[in-house]
């Protein structure tokens, strides 16, 4: 389900880290104080991380056009939009930013993924990004973003408490 998450310019400016070691759990967890319970007790961990190296993704991306046999103008215009990619976001600041919006949908598709077999999750943006790359050992162009906790329910959920549909829809 992540992997097929639409993304900008088809960037999938993501790198996501499965976690189901114990003791990785265990270090990981004093560094997440608004999920410690989640972080200790679930069966997998995943910390979705931005990518900032875009250009790696965008050599693959070309390269699977071209195996794909995709026209000289389809390449164009993709090469185009990748340009103005780069404009709007011209430093690492800024293509955290966007990157970090593309990941929020990648989490949602693991969360309604994982939901559709019957997993239960939960979101977690509570975290020491800082603590969390050392103890992952992160690269420089890897960011922490949100880390999701997967597992099957020990309790029935509450029910959803959700504004009504006027207070959303106009
Ligand atoms: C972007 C985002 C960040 C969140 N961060 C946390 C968090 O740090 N800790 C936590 O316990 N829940 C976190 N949540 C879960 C929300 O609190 C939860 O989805 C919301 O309260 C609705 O709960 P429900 O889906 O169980 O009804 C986060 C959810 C989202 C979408």
């Amino acid at each position: 389900m992540i992997r097929t998450t639409p993304s900008a310019v088809n960037l999938q400016p993501w790198k996501v880290k499965i976690v189901n070691d114990n003791n990785l759990k265990q270090e990981l967890a004093p560094h997440i104080p608004s999920g410690q319970t989640q972080a200790l007790t679930c069966s997998h961990m995943l910390i979705l991380c931005a990518n900032i190296d875009w250009e790696s993704h965008i050599e693959k991306t070309i390269e699977n056009m071209k195996k794909a046999y995709a026209s000289e103008e389809s390449l164009k215009y993709y090469q185009m939009v990748v340009n103005a990619m780069f404009t709007r976001a011209p430093n690492s600041d800024k293509r955290i930013i966007e990157s970090q919006k593309n990941v929020f949908l990648a989490a949602a598709s693991a969360v309604f993924g994982a939901k559709s077999l019957g997993i239960d999750s939960c979101i977690i943006q509570g975290f020491n990004v800082d603590a969390v790359s050392k103890t992952l050992k992160l690269k420089s162009n890897l960011i922490p973003t949100l880390i999701i906790t997967l597992g099957y329910a020990v309790d029935s959920p509450s029910p959803k408490n959700r504004l009504p549909e006027e207070d959303i829809f106009f």
